[in-house]
């Protein structure tokens, strides 16, 4: 793990040029970072549909990136995990009932891996939602789980449920960052957290360590979702690395969604390249020199065109527009999306590299602390890009804990 990491940081480091920069502005001008070399020319002859294909496929982007970025391949073989098969669980339909399709495969294919690899002989649910992954293992295992949450109203629902099903399940409300650890935590545990987002599954990482619980298994999320402005290493080698992470760039491996469907993309296209145009009008017309934040929008608004969309987002900003060529900007709006996909192309060969540094960081701070670490994809990109599981066991568990494995 620390070789990994340590050559992830320096590619990483030594790439910045190529993933550490905002495609949504850098496609106000004709000539960006790369204009005037192979790569840029590479950019240019993509058609839409080219840059879409790439998209769905990162694998392959990758290796064709490779022609320009010979260490992409290096970097890539650092960063791949394995997608571990272990035996499936059986659900009961009063289980499944009301979780839908896509996140019923993410927990269910998060409740085989944990169950496969437990150690300890009750669980912690942490940021459980209404607790159908907590549902899932006592199901499963028969003991008990404690599901932690902030949210009062997902609590009440999540414990009503699990009396109808007459599980072990305890819902206690609370905050991660300030909670009554000693009614949340205790030595039996094995916690688990899906989807637990930034300094959320970091506080978890902190309490399992003080209270060496026999294991935890992290699904981590939305590593933005942080409460500095900085990334915080935890690691000694993430510490002692010069590379430091803003919140913005946190979002960088986030950046790769589940592309969606033809109806997504033209939605997508529309609203960007709106947002995009309108940017070109303010500066056009108004000389605004920043980009200005416009509050989301609902689809029906975007359907109103492009003229109505400035004029609403102008009054949300209280600015006042002049009569002008709004066609003109919208087609601006429109050459700017497609610099912005192309751009976003080259980052995105390194999103899975990013993730991986901060996994590693966090795998590397809980081995010093006493764990041995197992990294793999719980399931597939498809289902969710946020598949990496950080499973980890306590070398020396305590001796009244239960190991299974
Ligand atoms: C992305 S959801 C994941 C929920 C669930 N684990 C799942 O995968 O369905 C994150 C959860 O963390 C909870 N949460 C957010 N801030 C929290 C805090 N400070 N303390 C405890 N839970 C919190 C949210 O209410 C939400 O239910």
């Amino acid at each position: 793990m620390r070789t990994a990491f340590l050559h992830i940081d320096r590619l990483l480091l030594a790439h910045q040029r190529y993933w550490r920069f905002e495609p949504f502005h850098e496609s106000g001008s004709k000539d960006h970072r790369f204009t005037n070399t192979e790569l840029g020319d590479w950019l240019e002859s993509l058609s839409m549909q080219q840059v879409q294909q790439c998209k769905q496929n990162v694998q392959t982007l990758t290796s064709t990136l490779t022609t320009f970025l010979p260490s992409l391949a290096d970097l890539a073989q650092h960063s791949c995990l394995k997608q571990t098969q272990v035996p499936p669980v059986t659900l009961n339909s009063r289980l499944t009932t009301g979780v839908p399709g896509r996140k019923l495969t993410q927990i269910t294919a998060m409740g085989a891996q944990v169950l496969h690899q437990h150690c300890g002989t009750q669980w912690l649910e942490w940021c459980a939602g209404k607790g159908f992954l907590g549902r899932i293992l006592a199901d499963q295992s028969q003991q008990a789980v404690r599901s932690f949450e902030w949210q009062s109203e997902l609590c009440e629902k999540g414990q009503a449920e699990a009396n109808k099903q007459q599980l072990p399940v305890t819902f206690i409300e609370g905050d991660a960052f300030n909670c009554d650890h000693k009614a949340v935590f205790n030595h039996q545990q094995h916690a688990v957290a899906l989807h637990a987002c930034g300094d959320l599954h970091v506080a978890l990482m902190h309490h399992a360590m003080n209270y060496q619980l026999p294991a935890l298994s992290i699904a981590p999320c939305c590593y933005h979702l942080i409460q500095g402005e900085h990334y915080q290493a935890q690691s000694d080698e993430g510490k002692a690395s010069s590379l430091i992470l803003s919140k913005s760039e946190l979002r960088i491996p986030l950046q790769e969604t589940v592309t969606g469907g033809e109806r997504v993309q033209r939605h997508r296209l529309l609203e960007m390249s709106f947002r995009l145009g309108l940017d070109e009008l303010l500066r056009g017309e108004l000389g605004l020199q920043q980009y200005q934040p416009i509050p989301s929008i609902k689809k029906s608004q975007l359907q109103l065109g492009f003229r109505e969309f400035c004029l609403w987002a102008a009054q949300r900003k209280g600015l006042t527009l002049p009569e002008c060529d709004f066609e003109q900007y919208r087609l601006q709006g429109e050459l700017r999306f497609a610099r912005m996909e192309k751009l976003s192309l080259v980052q995105m060969a390194f999103h899975r590299a990013l993730e991986m540094w901060l996994v590693l960081d966090k795998s590397l701070f809980l081995a010093k602390h006493g764990y041995q670490i197992t990294l793999n994809e719980f399931c597939s990109k498809a289902i969710t890009p946020r598949n990496i599981l950080i499973h980890a066991k306590r070398t020396e568990p305590r001796c009244d804990t239960n190991c299974t494995k």
